[in-house]
C-alpha cells in the first residue's frame, strides 16, 4: 500500500469513499476550489484508492500572533478494509504533510475521538449558548435586513473589530471573503444585518437545521450595538425552537439579553480537535517554557475563554 497525493483520474472513487463513510453530502469537499476546499488530498492506495485524508490551511490569530492552522478533514477508509492500520497512516501522513507546510496547529471536527486520541488530537468544546422562545420581541430600534452585496465591506470590518482580541480566529482576506459569501449564497444559510443611522452595526450568520433549530454560525457587532445583535438573534429564533450560538467574550451582549428577559442556557460542541505539530513555535507564543505538555500549550491557546473557532470557517 503506498500513501500519495490525489490523482484526477481517482476523483470519482474517492468522492465514493466519502460518500461511503459520512453520508451523501459529503464528496462536496473535493469540489471546492481554494481558498476553502482542500489544499491536498491523500490516497492510500493499493490498485485502487482504500483510503483518502484532506488536508486544509486557514491563517488564524493565536493570541496575537498569526499563525498557519492545518486542518484535517474526510479521513475515511472503506468499509471492509477497516482496522488494518490505513486510518492511522493516512492520519499520520496528512499531519507530516501540514507540519511540512508549516503549520504548528493543527484542527480536526469529529464525533470519533478515540482514533484521533491516539494519534496526539486533544478534544476541546467550543462554549455554546442557547435561545429558546420565551416571549421577548424584537424592537424596532435598529432595521434588519439581509445582506446586499454593498455590505460586505462593513461586515468585514466588523469581524475584524470584532474578533481582534479572540485567539483561535480566522483571518480572512478578501479572496477568502468572496469563497465566504459564495458557500453562502450556495446553501442554507443566511447573513442578516442591522441597519442604524444607514449604518450596518452588526450581522448573524445563521444556518437552518433539522428540527427547526437555528445554528449561529458567527456574529459580530459595532461598541454599542449589543441591543442591535440581540434584535437580529431574536429574529433569528422567531418560529424555531432554538437557537445556539458560539460564546465569544461580550459581557454587553449577555448584559443586553437579560436586559430583554433572555436567560441563555449553556451548551458546547464536542466536536473540535486540536493537535500540537511545533511544540517550540507554540510555547514562544503561549508564553509558555519548552517542556510543557501538549495540553497545557492548547489549553492556554485554544482552550480558554476568548478561544473561538466559528463554525463559518469549518473544513
Ligand atoms: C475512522 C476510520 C478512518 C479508521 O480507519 P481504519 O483504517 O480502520 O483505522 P486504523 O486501522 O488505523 O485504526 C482503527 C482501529 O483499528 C485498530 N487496528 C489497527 N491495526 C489493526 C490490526 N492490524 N489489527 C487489529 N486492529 C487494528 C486500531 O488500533 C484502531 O482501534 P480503535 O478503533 O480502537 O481506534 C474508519 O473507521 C472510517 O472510515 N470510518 C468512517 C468515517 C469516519 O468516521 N471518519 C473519522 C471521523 S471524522
Amino acid at each position: 500500500m503506498e500513501i500519495r497525493s490525489l490523482r484526477q483520474d481517482e476523483r470519482g472513487a474517492v468522492q465514493e469513499l466519502l460518500r461511503g463513510a459520512f453520508g451523501p453530502a459529503t464528496g462536496q469537499p473535493l469540489d471546492t476550489p481554494p481558498p476553502l476546499g482542500p489544499d491536498r488530498t491523500l490516497v492510500a492506495v493499493d490498485d485502487v484508492p482504500l483510503g483518502c485524508a484532506l488536508t486544509f490551511t486557514r491563517t488564524v490569530r493565536l493570541r496575537r500572533t498569526e499563525v498557519r492552522l492545518g486542518g484535517v478533514g474526510g479521513v475515511a477508509v472503506r468499509a471492509d478494509r477497516r482496522r488494518n492500520g490505513i486510518g492511522s497512516a493516512l492520519l499520520q501522513a496528512a499531519m507530516d504533510e501540514l507540519r511540512k507546510s508549516g503549520s504548528p496547529i493543527g484542527l480536526l471536527f469529529t464525533d470519533g475521538f478515540g482514533f484521533y486520541e491516539r494519534a496526539g488530537w486533544r478534544q476541546l468544546s467550543q462554549r455554546l449558548f442557547k435561545l429558546r422562545p420565551h416571549g421577548a420581541a424584537v424592537e424596532d430600534g435598529a432595521a434588519l435586513r439581509e445582506l446586499a452585496p454593498a455590505d460586505l465591506g462593513a461586515v468585514c470590518e466588523l469581524y475584524d473589530a470584532y474578533t481582534a482580541t479572540l485567539s483561535g480566529v480566522t483571518l480572512r482576506d478578501a479572496p477568502y471573503w468572496g469563497a465566504l459569501a459564495r458557500r453562502l449564497e450556495a446553501g442554507n444559510q443566511r447573513l442578516r444585518i442591522a441597519e442604524q443611522d444607514g449604518r450596518v452595526v452588526a450581522y448573524v450568520w445563521s444556518e437552518a437545521r433539522a428540527d427547526d433549530q437555528v445554528a449561529v454560525l458567527e456574529y459580530a457587532r459595532e461598541r454599542g450595538a449589543a441591543p442591535a445583535l440581540v434584535d437580529l438573534l431574536l429574529s433569528e429564533l422567531e418560529g424555531r425552537s432554538v437557537l445556539r450560538a458560539p460564546i465569544v467574550p461580550d459581557p454587553e451582549l449577555g448584559h443586553a439579553l437579560r436586559e430583554r428577559g433572555c436567560a441563555p442556557d449553556p451548551g458546547e460542541d464536542p466536536s473540535p480537535m486540536w493537535t500540537v505539530l511545533d511544540p517550540e513555535q507554540l510555547a514562544a507564543i503561549a508564553g509558555l517554557p519548552q517542556d510543557v505538555s501538549q495540553r497545557a500549550l492548547l489549553d492556554a491557546l485554544v482552550g480558554g475563554p476568548s478561544a473561538t473557532y466559528f463554525e463559518s470557517d469549518r473544513f
